[in-house]
């Protein structure tokens, strides 16, 4: 009897000391309390608000009760355009997705051809260019082997935050690829300021200074930082290069970094040869270890298809997906007609949803075009809608 009260307090023990082992009590508590309200940051639940707002609206408005709502999104909120279409027809009459990569997901679109566009963006204006990225990987290796050349560093790009550990080279090279991916998918035809305030063409204004890709590192990297000039201090009002903002930092990117840790598990991977990234294939597990670290979940990586149907997605109507091909993003976009309601348009010098962006002068003509073809398929959904309500 005694005995076998004494192996279950036994076993509770164990159980209870391996749970803390586990599961780092505080921590596990301190995640609990983020995910209170983070974790409410969902595609399903941001739907299900505009259900509520909607039908609200309509009925708080006076004679709003039977006007047609059409959905406008890019990017993420593209894909949640095109998928408040699907899911709820009933609320939607149709949608405006522009630049909305519903398609970058596993097993769908091969993990390289985000970079490989990317580095199109750049060899495009010069091979030259796109090399001298493509090297100065290896350039920031050699220079910060020793203290010395960490100093050095620190002071030719003018760092806000002198460069010590091996973890800072790591935030510098992931400081360069946001930096690269984002001129990819902000290479408008003239000056704007969605992530940072640019120049127009801004990848052929940085190219305009890469044009020594075989110089030494040290040479090569002063080359770069007048690259990077055009992107970190257009306005020239750049104290210093702070590598932790790598964009307008009222974006919040927190936000995305939850949700691509939860339902938004885009693979990207680089092989440094179709690309001039560091070679970094797409590692599953040690994604999903890091979302843990930071977040407490794991993710969910076909959470996505199954709940929107990937690729397929013959039985929606009246969306009209844009793509500019300049946009990295476009590789996870859906890119030929799906039906006779369920269209895409392609901006062949279009970048990063350029089509939802305010007219300009410099608009090239394929993207008023687009504009002129959303105009008719809203036409026909307000047409089709309103009809209903005919006598
Ligand atoms: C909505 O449509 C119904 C049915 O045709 C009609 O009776 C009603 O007056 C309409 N409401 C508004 C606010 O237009
Ligand atoms: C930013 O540009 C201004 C004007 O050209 C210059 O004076 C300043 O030194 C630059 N800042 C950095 C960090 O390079
Ligand atoms: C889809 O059809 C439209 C005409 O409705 C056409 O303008 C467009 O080029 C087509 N898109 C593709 C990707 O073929």
């Amino acid at each position: 009897m005694e005995v076998t009260r004494l192996l279950h307090i036994t076993l509770l023990i164990t159980l209870l000391l391996y749970f803390c082992q586990a599961y780092n009590y505080e921590t596990y508590f301190y995640k609990q309390k983020k995910l209170k309200y983070t974790g409410y940051l969902t595609s399903e639940q941001a739907l299900a608000d505009y259900v509520e707002l909607i039908t609200y609206l309509k009925s708080a408005i006076d004679g709003a009760k039977n006007s047609t709502v059409v959905a406008f999104g890019g990017s993420y909120g593209g894909m949640l355009a095109a998928w408040f279409r699907m899911k709820y027809p009933h609320v939607v009459q149709g949608a405006i997705a522009s630049s909305a990569p519903i398609l970058q997901f596993t097993d769908i679109t091969p993990c390289e051809d985000f970079g490989k566009l990317v580095t199109a963006d750049f060899s495009k204006e010069s091979p030259e260019c796109a090399n001298v990225i493509r090297n100065s990987w290896a350039a920031i290796d050699s220079v910060t082997r020793n203290e010395a050349g960490l100093a050095w560093l620190t002071q030719a790009w003018s760092l806000c935050k002198p460069l010590k550990t091996p973890q800072d080279i790591t935030s510098l090279k992931n400081y360069l690829v946001n930096v690269w991916t984002n001129l990819a998918m902000v290479d408008y035809p003239y000056p704007a300021n969605f992530l940072a305030p640019l120049p127009a063409y801004p990848i052929k204004v940085v190219c305009s200074h890469l044009t020594e890709a075989n110089n030494d590192p040290k040479p090569l990297l002063e080359e770069v930082f007048q690259g990077l000039t055009v992107y970190f201090n257009y306005t020239g009002d750049s104290k210093c290069l702070d590598i932790n903002q790598q964009a307008d930092s009222r974006l919040d990117d927190y936000g995305w970094d939850f949700q691509a840790c939860t339902e938004m598990v885009m693979p990207f991977c680089y092989n440094g040869v179709e690309d001039f990234f560091e070679p970094a294939p797409w590692d599953f597990k040690s994604f999903a270890q890091t979302c843990y670290q930071t977040w407490g979940v794991y993710p969910r990586p076909f959470m996505a298809v199954h709940m929107y149907g990937g690729k397929d997605i013959s039985a929606a109507s009246n969306i009209v997906f844009t793509n500019g091909l300049l946009d990295p993003w476009s590789t996870g976009g859906v890119l030929w007609n799906v039906s006779e309601t369920v269209v895409s348009l392609i901006i062949p010098e279009g970048a990063h949803h350029l089509d939802l962006r305010g007219s300009n002068p410099d608009d090239p003509p394929s993207v008023i075009q687009a504009r002129m073809i959303e105009k008719t398929h809203i036409q026909n959904w307000i047409d089709e809608y309103s009809a209903r309500y005919d006598e």
